[in-house]
This record gives C-alpha cells, sequence and structure tokens, in this order.
C-alpha cells in the first residue's frame, strides 16, 4: 500500500483555468496567462475529486509528512500536495524545502495594539527571506517541466531574489526587471549572487512589468510574476499550515500588506478551498493594508467602490510594497468581499514605528511587512477588530532583506526630528554608541541603560 492510499488521499483531476472576469474555463493556458476571450486574470480550479478524501484524512496526511524524509514532504509546500496542480511531476520539482515556516505569539505588539491574542506567521523565515518562495517553487517547476531556458520577472527585489534562487536550482537563465535605485541592496545582492541577468530599468515597479510583457511576447520567456496563477497556488500554503499551527481553529482576523495583491489572492483562495474541502467551517476576515503613498486598492474601495481600479503614482520606503497599478486587485477585491476584510492605509512614520516594535519582540521584518502592524492599530481604534479577537499578521519578508531602512530610523536619519518626537519614535529608535576601548566607559553606558528598563 502507498503512503497516500494508508491516508485515504486520491489524486485530483488535471486543473483548469478560469477567468476571474468572464468565466470561460480551459485546459490551456497561454505564456502571457491571460483570457483569450477577454484579457483578464486566469485563476486555477480543481476539478471535482473522483473520490473525495475526509478532511480528518489530510490533516493527517499533511502531520505525518512532517517526520517524513521523503524530499518533497520536506517542503512546507509540497507537504500539501493534494491542494496544488497535479499535472506537475514529481521529478521536475523545484524546491529549497520553502514553507513550514514559524508561527510567533507578539505580546508587546499586542499590548501596543490593544490585542489580547496576535499571532505573527513569518513568511521571511523562507530560504530566500520572503514569502515568494512559496509560491516561487511552483510556478518554477512548472517552467522546468515545459523546458523553458529562460524565466522572467519584474520586481520591487524579493521576487526576483526568489526567482533567480529557484532559476539557479533549476539550472534555468533568469532575467529580472527592477526600478533603478528604488530596491534594497539587500535583494539586489541576492539576484546578483544567484546569476541573473538583471537589469535595473530608469522606471518603476509598474513601468518594468509594462516592458516585461512585451518582452514575453517576443521571447520565448517564462513570465513568473504573481500574474502566473500557478505562483498563487504555492502561496496558498502558507494558509494551510497556519491553521495546522493553530489545530485547524480559524482566527477572527489575517492582516496580509498589500502591493500588487497576489498574497491576499492566495490567502483568500486558500481559505475558500479549505471551506470547500471541509477543513474549516467559517472564514477568517482578511484585510490588506497598503502604505499611503501606493494606496491603489484603498483608493479603488473607497473612492470607485472597486468597481474600477484606480492606479496611483507609488511612492513610499516601504520599497517592496511601492506599487502603483496592482495586477491582481479584482481577486483581493473578492476576497475582501467574501470575508467580510477591510483595507486600510498607513503613513510612513506608523511603517517605522510598528517595524521597530515588531523588533522589539524578537521577531523583525522588512518595512512592507510592518504595515501589517500599524494597520491592525487603526482596526483596532475604528472598532472593526475587538480587543478580545484573534489576530494573525501576514510577516511578508525578513528583517535583514533592508537593513538601510533598519540603520537609518535608529540612526534617526528617516524622518524630520520634529515628526519623530511628535509620534514617540524616540521611545523605540536605538542609535549604536561610539565609546573609547575601555570598561569604565561600557560599564557606565550599561547603567543608564539599566535606568531606562526600570522606568
Ligand atoms: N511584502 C513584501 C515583503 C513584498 O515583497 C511584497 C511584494 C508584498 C508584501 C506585497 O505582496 O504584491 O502579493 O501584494 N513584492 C513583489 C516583488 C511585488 O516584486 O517582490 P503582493
Amino acid at each position: 500500500m502507498t503512503e497516500e492510499s494508508a491516508h485515504g488521499a486520491s489524486r485530483r483531476p488535471k486543473s483548469q483555468f478560469r477567468c476571474i472576469a468572464c468565466a470561460s474555463t480551459s485546459s490551456e493556458i497561454g505564456n502571457a496567462f491571460r483570457c483569450p476571450a477577454c484579457g483578464d486574470l486566469l485563476e486555477i480550479v480543481y476539478p471535482p475529486w473522483d473520490d473525495p478524501p475526509q478532511a480528518a484524512a489530510l490533516i493527517d496526511l499533511w502531520l505525518h509528512r512532517r517526520a517524513s524524509q521523503f524530499p518533497l514532504d520536506q517542503s512546507g509546500v509540497w507537504r500539501f500536495r493534494e491542494i496544488l496542480p497535479q499535472e506537475i511531476g514529481e521529478a521536475e520539482v523545484v524546491t529549497l524545502y520553502e514553507g513550514n515556516t514559524p508561527l510567533y505569539p507578539l505580546p508587546r505588539c499586542a499590548q501596543s495594539a490593544g490585542v489580547e491574542h496576535l499571532l505573527a506567521k513569518h513568511q521571511g523565515m523562507n530560504p530566500t527571506g520572503s514569502f515568494k518562495d512559496t509560491g516561487m517553487t511552483v510556478a518554477a517547476s512548472v517552467a522546468k517541466q515545459q523546458s523553458f531556458r529562460w524565466v522572467a520577472c519584474a520586481s520591487t527585489g524579493n521576487t526576483s531574489a526568489s526567482m533567480a534562487a529557484y532559476a539557479a536550482r533549476a539550472r534555468m537563465g533568469s532575467l529580472v526587471l527592477v526600478p533603478e535605485g528604488k530596491i534594497s541592496w539587500g535583494k539586489l545582492s541576492q539576484a546578483l549572487d544567484y546569476g541573473a541577468v538583471t537589469c535595473e530599468l530608469k522606471t518603476d515597479f509598474d513601468g518594468c512589468m509594462r516592458v516585461l510583457n512585451e518582452v514575453v511576447e517576443r521571447m520565448p520567456v517564462y513570465l513568473l510574476n504573481s500574474v502566473n496563477p500557478y505562483r498563487i497556488e504555492g502561496q496558498k500554503t502558507a494558509a494551510f499550515e497556519l491553521m495546522e499551527q493553530l489545530n485547524w481553529h480559524v482566527p477572527d482576523h489575517v492582516i496580509v500588506p498589500g502591493g500588487n495583491l497576489g498574497n491576499s489572492s492566495a490567502l483568500g483562495k486558500a481559505f475558500f478551498e479549505m471551506k470547500q474541502l471541509g477543513l474549516i467551517s467559517t472564514l477568517p476576515k482578511i484585510s490588506v493594508i497598503q502604505a499611503e503613498g501606493a494606496n491603489a486598492l484603498v483608493r479603488t474601495m473607497r473612492e470607485a467602490g472597486g468597481k474600477k481600479l484606480i492606479a496611483v503614482h507609488p511612492e513610499t520606503m516601504a520599497s517592496a510594497i511601492r506599487i502603483g497599478n496592482p495586477a491582481s486587485w479584482k481577486k483581493a477585491i473578492r476576497v475582501l468581499e467574501t470575508t467580510g476584510g477591510t483595507v486600510e492605509q498607513v503613513s510612513e512614520v506608523e511603517i517605522a514605528l510598528a517595524k521597530a516594535e515588531i523588533g522589539a519582540d524578537g521577531i523583525g521584518c522588512e518595512p512592507a511587512s510592518a504595515v501589517t502592524l500599524a494597520g491592525l492599530k487603526k482596526l483596532v481604534k475604528q472598532g472593526f477588530v475587538k480587543t478580545s479577537e484573534s489576530v494573525v499578521l501576514i510577516l511578508t519578508g525578513h528583517l535583514l532583506k533592508d537593513p538601510e531602512f533598519t540603520l537609518k530610523f535608529h540612526r534617526g536619519d528617516l524622518f524630520a526630528a520634529s515628526e519623530a518626537q511628535a509620534s514617540g519614535l524616540g521611545q523605540v529608535q536605538r542609535s549604536p554608541i561610539v565609546l573609547e576601548a575601555k570598561s569604565d566607559a561600557v560599564i557606565r553606558t550599561l547603567e543608564e541603560a539599566e535606568k531606562g528598563l526600570r522606568k
């Protein structure tokens, strides 16, 4: 008896592609990942199982795999392969053993936000330091299976770092388009080290995306941005893993940063599918937080009732989400509407403060991830999140992705002194202290710090 049949899970039929606007379905997908009829985005749908497994059998199977030495089981994405496209051959899988990320309590942040139960699912603990790896393993495997020699993406830095790593593992070439001077050094250095052909274009992310679409039409390269629905399928697994970690008790709220809006779409799709499979019986409210200067979704909801996209000229120091024309806006709105979540925007100071507070809980994240805590604080003040409700923040990137932001913040170089004082940043800023190389000097500093601790 195989491991699968022993645990009651049968294989699913081959997946199909459905347009999110006109709902036409097809078993073929072009290389632009657009509906041939109306040009909108596609999503992957699964025909019903021939022999549907019991929810309890799936839960047991996935848990059982955590102790397995089989390479696919060691990936926190492929461990959930029953909910991934079945057409990907196991031999083609490109994995860095992604997923399996920790779920941390955030006690200090909970206090400052005014909630009792606050957890962080830290997707920055993936192999290349961001949530992108969970989607990349699936989409890069498809590229390999289809014998592409080149993969490509436009990026604010994390997608490119992740794509370059998976392409290197699969011995494919990778082409990266990033906005010149607008991505962090950490992310740029990853793409270089993993061997990508890295082009810094004199434009923003949205401009890079436009150029890439033209390149993909003219050259045989495989597009690995999140318009590629295989990316979304892999990113779904973070929600399955979260529910496993919560023993399948659904939290009241899940809060996620919004950029190109692939991740919020993926997490929402995961929860819809978990409900269909009988793994959960309710949905959490999924809310999306953006930076004030890159608030296309917030404006789209508030000014156009979610009916038409209001694109913006993006400007924020949270460079990962410096996006003005998000591709997956319709998918994200469906998630907001179906789960009863909301959108909120946060200022640059609010982002920096929240980031330092997450750091003070010993966790740390990059600026774009910290919008979740900054947004939560606002949602609590508005009464949308109640003190007694359980909240999970999705931290999307690692602290070390953008050390320049962190250093400038702690040195007091990010904001004007008056602004910093008015917003209480001084409480969390920790500038390095330059001293003579003498123990007396260090001890005096320690004693001063001790007085601060006692307050
Ligand atoms: N957080 C981080 C750290 C990101 O890198 C991104 C997106 C987001 C949040 C937003 O996620 O786009 O799915 O809504 N980064 C992309 C990139 C755009 O190119 O690395 P989203």
